[in-house]
């Protein structure tokens, strides 16, 4: 069971869980069509959103395998809602996860979805006790590619047109990294972002 003593803290980051205030942050990314190109969902509307917003709060720790961490990633300088980090529970067993992150296209480019997803990773093995974590993103999401790499996650399968989004097939790229990788790429590398 994993629940995260909020706020999370980095650099110029805080991580909390989502409240009923975030519905205008939430929509303003949710409705954006560059923000969903690469994800399983279609932009949705304010209504849509605030159903979204509940289950988000709802979903600040891990109780059991398969459940999703949500966190709102906030700049903690203006308290701006910038967008989300997701930490998923794929095995007890084996002590495996999964990270996934949105950040609204106002703030990309800043390094912002880098810092959060590190604190999502320094969570999921250093609080959680994970042994691997994986990101899978859409082949052509180059932006995530390099956040990953960024992580110091590896690239560790090319899946050839094994989902069906939007109308298309696309091929899935699956980035891993281990507890033991995680701790010699912190031990050399600032992952802060700028
Ligand atoms: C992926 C995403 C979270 C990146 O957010 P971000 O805050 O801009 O990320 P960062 O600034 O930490 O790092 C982005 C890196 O990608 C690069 N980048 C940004 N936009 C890019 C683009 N359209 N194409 C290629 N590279 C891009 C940046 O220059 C940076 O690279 P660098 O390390 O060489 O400087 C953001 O693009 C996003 O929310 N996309 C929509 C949702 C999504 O696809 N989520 C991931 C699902 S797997």
């Amino acid at each position: 069971m994993l629940r995260p003593r909020y706020p999370l803290r980095t650099r110029r980051l805080l991580l909390r869980p989502f409240e009923p205030g975030d519905l205008d942050g939430l929509y303003a990314y949710q409705s954006l069509p560059d923000v969903t190109r690469y994800l399983t969902w279609e932009p949705r509307t304010r209504e849509e959103s605030r159903l979204f917003l509940r289950q988000k709060m709802d979903a600040s720790t891990l109780e059991r395998e398969g459940d999703w961490l949500v966190a709102a990633v906030v700049h903690s300088g203006s308290g701006e809602l910038m967008g989300e980090i997701n930490l998923g529970w794929r095995s007890r067993e084996h002590r495996q996860g999964e990270i996934g992150y949105v950040i609204n296209p106002a703030y990309h480019g800043h390094g912002y979805a880098t810092e959060a997803a590190a604190e999502g990773l320094r969570l999921g093995f250093e609080e959680f006790g994970l042994h691997r974590v994986v990101g899978r993103i859409d082949a052509r999401n180059e932006a995530s590619a390099r956040v990953l790499e960024r992580l110091g996650m590896r690239r560790e399968a090319h899946l050839r047109e094994n989902e069906f989004v939007k109308g298309e097939w696309s091929d899935e790229i699956v980035y891993a990294i281990l507890r033991r990788e995680w701790d010699a790429h912190r031990g050399t590398t600032i992952i802060s972002g700028e």
